[in-house]
């Protein structure tokens, strides 16, 4: 069997390790093999995007939800978050905010919400790309089915992410109610990618019961799925949930799986999460240094912030857009990169600017 080095010498060339590989990879975690991992993961980020970062800015539109998973601080079971949705008029005031911003990219997020029909979501889309014809819109609106994801494509969206959460079968169950399946949730990103849709899927690290043998399964399913994008943040317990107990994901393994995932697929868009920032205060630096390419800050109303807590401690909840905007501006800078205003498009050679 190869020695960890080897094997990531072995996934740059081919893009491809067994089960059992990713098992000793993954468990061959220690600070040497991270530098070594981390300088390969960012030659690939700088032979493919230079120093650029690209932004999204994320709106989240609405806490309702009808899913329970056991994780999440706006699963339906919680009764102490203040419920709230924004109208269309306020979503459209932060699109105008974030436009004035550089943002060319909207992230439309929210629980599964069914107060929001097929036909407001779809109005929703069609404005926004009327109004912002140059700019790209992401949805994030969880499970659907194909005519609902096909309809909004029709509209106008570019993208769209759910997480597939683990690729594991048993430990998907140990995270969800039984209503959800992973297979439900695979089905969901394969017609996705169908549609046409740039597509992200992604999963926590750390969460409770989580083996190396699930993450090698995450890695092998992102291989076969050849996502767009894929975000992955550490898993933070939420006070008000079956998980408030259990401990959280941690720094060194989401940079490490970070770092894997850009050597896997060199071209993919990975963001540094709000999460890896909110368990590290310069988690998002890091993750950057590890091969990330993408930050997604908050174009939310500051008065609904706090609401959209699916973890404790959530970082940038009491800022403005335009203060987060240019703290990430500096943090980039110092580090030796640079936002831009770009839509940031999968596999798009951006100019120099
Ligand atoms: N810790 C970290 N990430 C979480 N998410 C939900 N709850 C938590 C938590 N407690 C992530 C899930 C979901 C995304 C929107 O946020 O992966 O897909
Ligand atoms: Fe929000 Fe720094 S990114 S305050």
């Amino acid at each position: 069997m190869d020695q960890p080095r080897q094997l990531i010498d072995k996934l740059e060339e081919t893009s491809r390790l067994t089960k059992e590989e990713w098992i000793v990879l993954i468990g061959g975690q220690n600070e040497d093999l991270a530098q070594y991992l981390f300088e390969k993961a960012r030659r690939l980020q700088t032979q493919y995007f230079g120093n650029r970062i690209y932004i999204r800015g994320l709106i989240e539109f609405t806490n309702y939800c009808k899913n329970d998973c056991y994780y999440c601080g706006i699963r339906r079971s919680n009764r102490q978050t203040e419920r709230y949705r924004l109208t269309k008029e306020q979503i459209m005031e932060c699109c105008k905010d974030g436009y004035r911003l550089g943002f060319r990219t909207f992230v439309l997020q929210g629980g599964e919400d069914g107060c929001f029909t097929q036909e407001k979501l779809e109005d929703l889309v069609y404005t926004i790309k009327a109004d912002y014809p140059d700019c790209a819109i992401t949805l994030s609106l969880g499970e659907r089915s194909k005519e609902s994801y096909e309809g909004l494509f029709r509209a106008g969206a570019d993208r769209y992410l759910l997480r597939h959460e683990t690729a594991d079968e048993a430990h998907y169950q140990t995270l969800h109610p039984k209503e959800l399946s992973v297979k439900k949730r695979k089905q969901c990103l394969w017609d996705l990618k169908k549609i046409g849709y740039q597509t992200g899927t992604g999963f926590m690290v750390g969460s409770p019961g989580q083996t190396p043998e699930h993450l090698a399964k995450d890695l092998l399913f992102i291989r076969e799925l050849e996502p767009h994008m894929v975000g992955i943040g550490p898993f933070i317990p939420h006070h008000e949930t079956p998980f408030a107990g259990e401990p959280g994901g941690t720094v060194e393994q989401t940079l490490f799986l970070i770092g894997l995932l850009r050597v896997m697929l060199p071209k993919l868009l990975l963001p540094a999460t709000t999460a890896l920032g909110t368990i590290d205060p310069r988690g998002r630096e890091k993750g950057i240094l590890a091969g990330a390419n993408v930050v997604m800050p908050n174009l939310s109303p500051t008065s609904v912030r706090k609401k959209y807590e699916l973890y404790d401690n959530k970082i940038c909840t009491g800022d403005e857009a335009a203060e987060c905007r240019s703290c990430l501006n500096r943090r980039m800078e110092k580090i030796g990169y640079r936002l831009v205003i770009d839509r940031g498009d999968y596999g798009v050679k951006c100019l120099e600017d």
